[in-house]
């Protein structure tokens, strides 16, 4: 099947964290991030046909996941949400700024898909119980979307990555440390737990934007 290119860019703390504590909004750890590097990560929006973010993003951190900070178009809003459990007055349900895709599976609730389509969002199913990943990313190409920007959470990209569906990774690393068992990190889920079974990517790219370094990965 084919598939867009797939491009998971993330701000991560020294210790590989993406917020300060779980539940919170990681827009506040997103306040040490300077001119430059919100530059980066607003240019690489401007050139993917697509922005994806989990459900528990949309929940907790409510972004807009548009172009801001540089000139561009925004790209199609991508959630997945396995029961269409994304609150009704989520600015990505805005849709006269930017066009958005709500991806669901087959038991999320009729009415919910409804109203995510009376509110301009395209709803597409993808998988029985869960968001089948490949089989969205299939629709998503079908749809036009070459270019996929994925922004997290740990979840999202835990579930590419074990589907093998990732061709590049971008770090900005914030100088901090934040420390917590159970604050989420770049990935989560049940790991490869083998080096045979490792996701392996090589080093692409690593230079220093303003106040953090940046390092970019293509898949081995
Ligand atoms: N630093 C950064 O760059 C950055 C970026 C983004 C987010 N974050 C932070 O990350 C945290 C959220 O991350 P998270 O890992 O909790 O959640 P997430 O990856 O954003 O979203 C996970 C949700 O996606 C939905 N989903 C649908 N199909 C799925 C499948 N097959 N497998 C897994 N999930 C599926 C589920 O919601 P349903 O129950 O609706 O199906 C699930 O709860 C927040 O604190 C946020 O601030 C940081």
């Amino acid at each position: 099947m084919e598939r867009p290119y797939v491009l998971i860019v993330s701000e991560v703390t020294i210790d590989g964290k993406l917020t300060l504590a779980r539940g919170v909004s990681s827009k506040e750890i997103m306040k040490l991030m300077d001119d430059e590097a919100n530059k980066y990560l607003h240019q690489i929006r401007a050139e993917c046909d697509g922005i994806m973010v989990g459900a528990n993003t949309v929940r907790i951190d409510n972004p807009n996941l548009t172009v801001r900070c540089v000139e561009g178009e925004n790209p199609i809003r991508v959630i997945p949400t396995s029961t269409g459990d994304i609150p009704l007055d989520s600015n990505v349900l805005n849709t006269e700024v930017a066009p958005t895709i709500i991806a669901v599976s087959e038991r999320a609730p009729a009415e919910k898909v409804r109203e995510f389509e009376e509110r301009g969002a395209k709803v597409v199913v993808a998988g029985k119980e869960r968001i089948d990943f490949p089989l969205l990313l299939a629709r998503l190409k079908e749809l036009g979307i070459n270019k996929l920007m994925v922004e997290g959470g740990s979840k999202v990209n835990w579930e590419l990555l074990r589907n093998d569906l990732v061709d590049e990774i971008r770090l900005i690393h914030l100088p901090v440390v934040v420390g917590g068992d159970d604050v989420p990190s770049l990935t989560s889920g049940e790991g490869f737990g083998s080096l045979e079974k490792v996701k392996r990517f090589k080093i692409k790219r690593v230079f220093r934007c303003g106040n953090q370094v940046i390092t970019e990965y293509v898949r081995f």
